[in-house]
């Protein structure tokens, strides 16, 4: 079985409590912590920056930090997140003038780097960077806000960034983000991905107290993974 990653986006936490939040959902079997950051000018939506990622770091949370720059440009703000603890920093291609350049900026930094490609996001972005590219994510929503639904055609893109992959025989991520729900995680990684970003599909499904509040929603997602393949 392949590595599969849950990756719970706080976008859908409880803000006001957030340290916790991530706290609970990591001790509850989840991977890393996929941090959406928005602009409200490359996407209509306004969230949270590099001060929120380092109060992560300093509250003690270990876990890996997936950023994911939903911002325009990208470049000032990548050496920002690498300072405030981030471990992979993506951002979507349309939001920089020198992709190579901004994906350069992040492993310098010290970080894995990634492109994301939104729905309707041709793959050729990838074409002569994929030496540079730690991780691909592919937005399976329009970027902005959670709780939308899947868009079926991300499966067949999947399929062809897993091709990709596999082909270049690089150790590359395929991550996946956008209404990413119990009963469609397994076909979303049947069609190849293996990093698995879920807001409203995981912090919306509390149950239990503290510590085990998220227990048994991360234990569906697997639950579900298990199957895959195995049929
Ligand atoms: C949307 C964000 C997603 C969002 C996913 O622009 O990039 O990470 O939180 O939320 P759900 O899982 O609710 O679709
Ligand atoms: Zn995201």
């Amino acid at each position: 079985m392949p590595d599969y990653l849950i990756a719970p986006s706080i976008l859908s936490a409880d803000f006001a409590c957030l340290g916790e939040e991530v706290d609970n959902v990591i001790a509850s079997g989840a991977d890393i912590v996929h941090f959406d950051v928005m602009d409200n000018h490359y996407v209509p939506n306004l969230t949270i920056g590099p001060l929120v990622c380092e109060a992560l770091r300093k509250h003690g949370v270990t876990a890996a930090i997936d950023v994911h720059l939903m911002v325009k440009p990208v470049d000032h703000i990548i050496p920002d997140f690498a300072r405030a603890g981030a471990s992979y920093i993506t951002f979507h291609p349309e939001a920089s003038d020198h992709i190579d350049r901004s994906l350069s900026l992040i492993r310098e930094s010290g970080c894995r780097s990634g492109l994301v490609f939104n729905p309707a996001t041709p793959l050729s972005h990838l074409d002569y960077v994929l030496d540079k590219v730690d991780m691909i994510l592919l937005m399976s929503v329009n970027p902005g806000f959670g709780g939308q639904s899947f868009i079926p055609s991300t499966l067949d893109k999947l399929r062809q960034v897993r091709r990709i992959i596999d082909e270049s025989g690089r150790d590359i991520r395929l991550e996946v983000d956008g209404g990413v729900k119990v009963d469609n995680i397994a076909e979303i990684a049947a069609a190849g991905a293996d990093t698995f970003v879920a807001g409203s599909g995981v912090f919306g499904f509390s149950s239990g107290s503290d510590d085990n509040r998220y227990d048994s929603i991360v234990a569906r997602f697997r639950q579900e993974l298990a199957k895959v393949g195995s049929c």
